[in-house]
């Protein structure tokens, strides 16, 4: 048997990768408070407590009303830009050396926030994390499926002139009834512009969907993906082909995905062949970055060192980083356990 607190500080020790994280996600209820005040925002909530005293999901729906709710705070490039590099230093804290970060840009664009302002805001960051903090980056563009595939083309159309900046695009918002089909012609146009594409499916919805995602969207990566166990057949092509899943464990405890974190199968999925990765999703909003993802992972599943060691591999196996920087990042972490 590991001593836990042994794989708990290995897990913290070595570089790492993350590959699921809504940058509106890590705000945090003192930023919120914070930028509410200089924008002059009104809010429902009076105090960063009131606000936390809201975080007690019963499923992505309730979550997703209080996160679109608290984003109206994120007004100039300024707000975009703290954000982002207050995520950053919390990286820096834990040996993340590397993190794909999604962004909604309707959820801004709807408000009359320019999508200049947002990618100015969040890519400064980046530029400025790769000099200062030694964190490498990439920026995924997220579809809302909530609203009209029309809304997704003409989305796409005004990110246009800012691709250089963009790596991907991703498919987020409430899943259950939005299939991922709907957004077929949007992905394509993607795809042809030379972006890697990923998808949320498989969180709150069917397996059929994460099929969809994989055929119709021909995604890199299935964000979440953990319903995948209700469909040996395609667990086992997902495995065979491996493409990877972005699973979030305290996102899929908090939206109650699982009772407990003893029920998740995210060491099942390991098992079972699968290329999955350990991610915080909302870290703001689920009880802790991507450490205290481990963290409960490892007290609650007690995993091995190799499985550790893999999960950490994984997050660059899975990472849109080139072959050489994956390979680097995969020696150090050979060298440092
Ligand atoms: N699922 C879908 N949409 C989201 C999520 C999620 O976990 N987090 C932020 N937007
Ligand atoms: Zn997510």
């Amino acid at each position: 048997m590991e001593d836990l607190s042994e794989l708990i500080d290995l897990a913290k020790r070595l570089p790492k990768a993350e590959l699921h994280l809504h940058i509106e996600g890590s705000l945090e209820p003192g930023m919120v408070m914070q930028m509410a005040q200089r924008n002059r925002i009104d809010l429902p909530f009076k105090s960063s407590e009131e606000l936390e005293a809201l975080y007690d999901f019963r499923d992505l729906q309730s979550f997703l009303d209080l996160y679109f709710l608290a984003t109206n705070v994120l007004q100039t490039e300024q707000d975009f830009y703290d954000l982002t590099w207050a995520y950053l230093e919390q990286c820096k804290a834990e040996n993340i050396v590397h993190t794909e970060i999604f962004f909604d840009p309707q959820s801004h664009t709807h408000r009359g926030i320019p999508l200049r302002v947002v990618i100015d805001g969040i890519h400064g960051a980046l530029t400025e994390a790769k000099s200062e903090l030694d964190i490498s980056s990439r920026l995924i563009l997220c579809f809302l499926r909530h609203l009209p595939a029309d809304d997704a083309l003409a989305t796409w159309q005004s990110a246009e002139p800012f691709l250089d900046r963009i790596d991907g695009v991703g498919l987020d918002s409430a899943e259950k009834d939005f299939p991922p089909e709907l957004f077929t012609a949007v992905f394509q146009l993607a795809r042809e512009a030379g972006l890697k594409t990923v998808a949320h499916a498989g969180e709150e919805g069917p397996p059929a969907y994460i099929r969809q995602a994989v055929d119709l969207l021909q995604v890199s990566r299935i964000d979440h993906g953990v319903r995948i166990t209700e469909d040996a057949a395609l667990l086992a092509e997902i495995a065979r082909r491996q493409i990877p899943l972005t699973v979030c464990p305290l996102s899929n405890t908090r939206l109650c995905v699982y009772e407990s974190m003893q029920e998740h199968p995210l060491l099942e999925l390991l098992k079972q062949g699968l290329l999955v990765t350990v991610n915080s999703d909302d870290p703001a909003y689920f009880g802790g970055y991507l450490q205290q993802n481990f963290v409960a992972v490892i007290d609650a599943l007690k995993p091995n060192r190799e499985q550790v060691l893999q999960l950490v591999r994984n997050g660059f196996v899975a990472s849109f980083l080139d072959e050489a920087s994956q390979s680097r990042w995969l020696d150090e972490i050979e060298q440092s356990n």
